[in-house]
């Protein structure tokens, strides 16, 4: 069963629960999964790990943590433009790139890693720009690359910006304040036609042609403008009697949402972006927290570890073989001493592998196996 869609809030009905402060999903895992390639000996240069969404660093941190050296000088890493990012300390065992569409993240993501300016760039981009970032920043290629995709608590927190049917706010949901779309243009100019395509493909909202025949009605009086009016008027548009599990505002607002960020069709472009960006033993970590992201993270990976032949081909010609090998079975899921401590981690779905060398999994030369730490096993459950 799909997971049910999340923004991330509970019901407008003031239950929600109060922010627990920041609780990185499946934090063990993620370290566990991709701290072997960053341990492995790399000959003359630091290991490179990346980012894609950092956030507040809590996933970066505590990898940063568990693989590289701080510097005792409590210096923050440099937030820029993506020149002038090229110097490294030589001697630094990692070096770290943060990527995130979120300016205001990236703020406090430098915050959070005061330590380690000596190791680790930040670049605002969304993600789907990594062979730029990369190639700006003079590397050839990552040995971990993580991609926590959706919002963090800190947008979803945030009074202002609009991703929450909770707080009665204007109606924004832009990740990046620069961008352009927000949420109120699509609302206020968008086709019933169109607006029906959104509310059905992104968020699975099965009335979603009454709901856009409601929201261009309720706009030819008056603009919709806040977060409130517009939940109001799904509910008031849901059929009687209908019940949703959770407000019936929740599709519409995860709709709108990727939307306004582009995040699937961005998503479908940073996954190969990301693969290709893997040295042989590298490995790439997604977490997921709806099942259409998770759709496009599980295709990717299936697709790279598949031979790239057909069928009937008795032999696979060289470098068309799988290049990458999956590293969880299905998607691993938070268990609940997690869920306990952070509720909001219950949609994520974990999903990794390990680049191959153009024969095989030790084809690099490098050893894939961590020096100092031994992964745990990380099982899945889901399909
Ligand atoms: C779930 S949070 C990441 C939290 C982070 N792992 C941590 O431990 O603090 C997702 C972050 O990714 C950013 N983001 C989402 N999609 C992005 C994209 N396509 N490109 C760049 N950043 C993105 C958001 O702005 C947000 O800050």
């Amino acid at each position: 069963m799909p997971p049910e869609p999340t923004d991330g809030t509970e019901p407008i009905d003031g239950t929600e629960p109060p922010a627990r402060g920041h609780v990185p999903v499946l934090r063990r895992e993620v370290v566990d999964l991709l701290a072997p390639p960053l341990l492995g000996p790399a000959a003359g240069r630091p290991a490179v790990a990346v980012d894609l969404t950092v956030g507040l660093a809590g996933h970066l941190r505590a990898l940063l943590d568990a693989t590289g050296e701080p510097s005792p000088t409590g210096d923050r890493p440099p937030i820029s433009e993506w020149t002038a990012l090229r110097h490294w300390d030589p001697a630094a065992p990692v070096a770290a790139v943060g990527i995130d569409r979120d300016p205001e993240a990236l703020s406090l993501a430098a915050a959070a890693l005061a330590g380690w300016g000596h190791a680790v760039r930040l670049v605002h981009a969304t993600a789907d720009r990594l062979p730029d970032v990369l190639s700006a920043l003079g590397l050839a290629g990552a040995d971990a690359v993580l991609a926590d995709l959706g919002v963090s608590s800190l947008q979803l927190d945030a009074d202002r910006r609009g991703f929450s049917y909770a707080r009665d706010v204007g109606l924004d949901m832009r990740m990046d304040a620069t961008a352009e779309l927000d949420a109120a243009t699509v609302v206020d100019t968008y086709t019933v036609e169109e607006l029906t395509r959104v509310l059905r493909a992104y968020g699975e909202e099965r009335h979603a042609a009454r709901i856009a025949r409601r929201i261009v009605e309720a706009r030819a009086a008056a603009p919709l403008r806040t977060t409130r009016q517009l939940a109001d008027l799904v509910a008031r548009a849901y059929p009687r009697g209908v019940t949703t599990g959770g407000h019936p505002a929740k599709r519409t607002f995860q709709a709108l949402r990727i939307e306004v960020n582009a995040e699937l069709t961005g998503l479908a472009a940073t996954m190969p972006a990301a693969l290709d960006a893997l040295r042989p033993g590298g490995r790439l970590v997604v977490l997921a927290y709806h099942s259409l992201e998770d759709r496009i993270v599980k295709q990717s990976l299936a697709a790279a570890a598949r031979a790239d032949v057909p069928d009937d081909l008795p032999f696979v010609p060289e470098g068309h073989g799988p290049r990458v090998r999956l590293l969880t079975r299905g998607a691993a899921r938070p268990g609940p001493v997690e869920l306990t401590a952070n509720p909001r981690a219950a949609s994520a779905r974990l999903r990794a592998a390990e680049r191959l060398g153009p024969s095989g999994p030790t084809s690099s030369g490098r050893a894939l196996a961590p020096r100092t730490t031994a992964p745990r096993p990380v099982t899945g459950v889901a399909a």
